[in-house]
């Protein structure tokens, strides 16, 4: 089955956005890159470029950290009381609301993704995590300290701790969700007092330079947000190693976030990383399938499997696992693929070729060593970046699509036998990102919960997120947790202030 070509109709703003090339936002001012040059984003059903944007690198960075570097020391911004800062958060998280179908549009067109997942989930959560953090900027409190200070028994001290802006911020993000992971990195360093240069992924640098023009329409200060586009291995490196930069905060590879550790090393800049995983779903006998069938289906496919916390790995009690596999493989075979703007799709194709290739190696990876797709396999049509909803079964530790994290449409469903069993599993990774369990028995579901090395632990529920409660990882999978009110400590340092009385 070929993917249909559609020539699909865009809203104006879109079609007008889409169609010029784009700058980036340094200082409050729309530029071209120092050097003139570009790159082009695609849209990855057709394979045919959208537009031209400019190519930030180091020299561009430099220019972006100076911009932001102003706005924190002298700019209106720091002088902004918590107040009128959280307004502008909230007035930009209107203004998001008021262009959800922009943004979904343009959204899907650079990713891909359906646009009913765009309007239903990525806009939506990005203007809730808005209106989360601005909430924050007033309520970002210290603490008065009683202190004893033995060695001056005759003297009262009142001590007490603030928090303040962490100070200029290099955000890097990826293609997944790139105007909500935009958001997650904005919304706490904004309603902090940061200033930040963002590097969106060079697949999907549209939403982001798109929320640059509302944050310039909002109000914002110049050089609060600049925002560069470019490739990771030139603009995002310069800003991982910039000297003046004081925290980097990054989300992708597990590779590139040893990368970025290293880079921030020169100037001991504070560092937040989430990163990979290989999340476990384990399906108990005693669950109620008619939830976790369609849940683990959900937990694997969602968002093509591009997802850090995707449930890839499927633990399957061996008394239920032909019947969860043969649900969960119906379910994969029923997925309608098509063009992200089709209302109709229910998957859309991968972000780009290089993702495409990287999952279906890992397809012939699986196969060639002795694993057995149940339901897909395979490359889906020949234009765009398209790969069937697969399901593995016959698969063992060791094995990359086992061990390795895919990111794509491909679960490897393992039969086991009981919990201690499985909960060694589990854990059996170098990842600790989500889990997934699902059970009736709430004695097995605290419990495992408890033992399962990982920032998050959904139990007959996956993938639900909110701004309110963190999300990150634990071992490989990350440092620092976002949303919630630990966003707010990882773009804050905490002072303690002492004076005699
Ligand atoms: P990546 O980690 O290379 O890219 C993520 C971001 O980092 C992009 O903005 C990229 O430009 C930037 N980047 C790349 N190299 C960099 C460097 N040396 N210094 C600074 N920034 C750099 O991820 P990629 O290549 O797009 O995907 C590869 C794999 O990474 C995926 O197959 C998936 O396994 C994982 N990934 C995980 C994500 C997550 O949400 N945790 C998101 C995207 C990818
Ligand atoms: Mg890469």
């Amino acid at each position: 089955m070929g993917v249909a070509a559609r020539k699909l109709e865009l809203v104006e703003p879109v079609a007008r956005f889409a169609s010029k090339p784009i700058h980036m936002l340094i200082g409050g001012k729309w530029v071209p890159s120092l050097s003139g040059m570009t790159f082009p984003t695609y849209d990855p059903s057709t394979e045919e470029i959208i537009t031209q944007v400019a190519e930030g690198v180091k020299e561009d960075i430099d220019e972006a950290v100076k911009a932001a570097r102003k706005a924190f020391e002298d700019g209106p911004w720091p002088r902004m009381t918590p107040s009128e800062r959280g307004r502008l958060i909230w007035k930009l998280a209107d203004m998001i609301e008021d262009h959800l179908e922009e943004f979904a549009e343009l959204e899907t067109l650079d990713n891909g993704k359906p646009i009913t997942i765009s309007r239903a989930a990525d806009v939506p959560l990005a203007v809730d995590l808005f209106r989360y953090m601005a909430g924050w900027a007033t309520k970002i409190e210290g603490n008065t300290i009683p202190i004893s200070v033995p060695y001056a028994p005759n003297t009262r001290y009142l001590a007490y701790t603030i928090r303040e802006p962490v100070g200029v911020v290099g955000q890097i993000i990826p293609w997944n969700f790139s105007l909500l992971m935009a958001a997650w990195k904005l919304g706490p360093a904004l309603a902090s007092g940061c200033t930040v240069v963002l590097k969106p992924a060079e697949q999907t640098p549209l939403t982001s330079l798109r929320l640059g023009e509302l944050i310039m329409e909002a109000g914002f200060p110049e050089g609060v947000v600049n925002i560069v586009p470019g490739y990771g291995e030139t603009a995002g490196a310069a800003l991982a190693a910039h000297p003046d930069v004081d925290k980097v905060a990054f989300t992708g590879s597990t590779e590139v976030g040893r990368l970025i550790l290293q880079a921030a090393g020169g100037n001991l800049k504070k560092v937040s990383l989430e990163l990979g995983g290989k999340s476990p779903n384990i399906i108990f006998a005693d669950a109620d399938l008619e939830v976790a069938i369609p849940g683990a289906a959900n937990a694997i496919f969602f968002n093509h499997g591009q997802c850090c916390c995707a449930g890839s790995r499927l633990y399957v009690d061996h008394r239920v696992f032909d019947k969860v596999v043969t649900g969960v493989a119906e379910h994969a075979q029923r997925i309608r693929l098509g063009p992200g703007m089709d209302p109709a799709t229910q998957m859309g194709p991968l972000v780009s070729r290089e993702q495409l290739h990287r999952v279906c190696g890992y397809l012939r990876s699986g196969l060639e060593e002795g694993a057995r797709a149940v339901a897909g396999g395979r490359r889906h049509g020949d234009t765009g970046y398209f790969v069937e909803p697969t399901v593995l079964v016959d698969t063992r530790p060791g094995m990359k699509v086992e061990e390795e994290e895919i990111f794509g449409p491909v679960v490897s469903a393992i039969p086991y036998r009981n919990v201690e069993e499985v909960a060694s599993a589990a854990n059996n990774t170098v990842y600790g990102l989500a889990a997934g369990i699902w059970t009736r028995d709430v004695t097995t579901a605290h419990r495992l919960a408890s033992r399962i090395r990982a920032g998050t632990v959904w139990v007959n529920c996956y993938n639900i997120f909110d701004a309110a409660m963190p999300f990150g990882g634990y071992k490989q999978s990350g440092w620092g947790r976002e949303m919630g009110h630990d966003a707010i400590e990882m773009y804050t340092e905490k002072k303690a202030v002492c004076l005699p009385m």
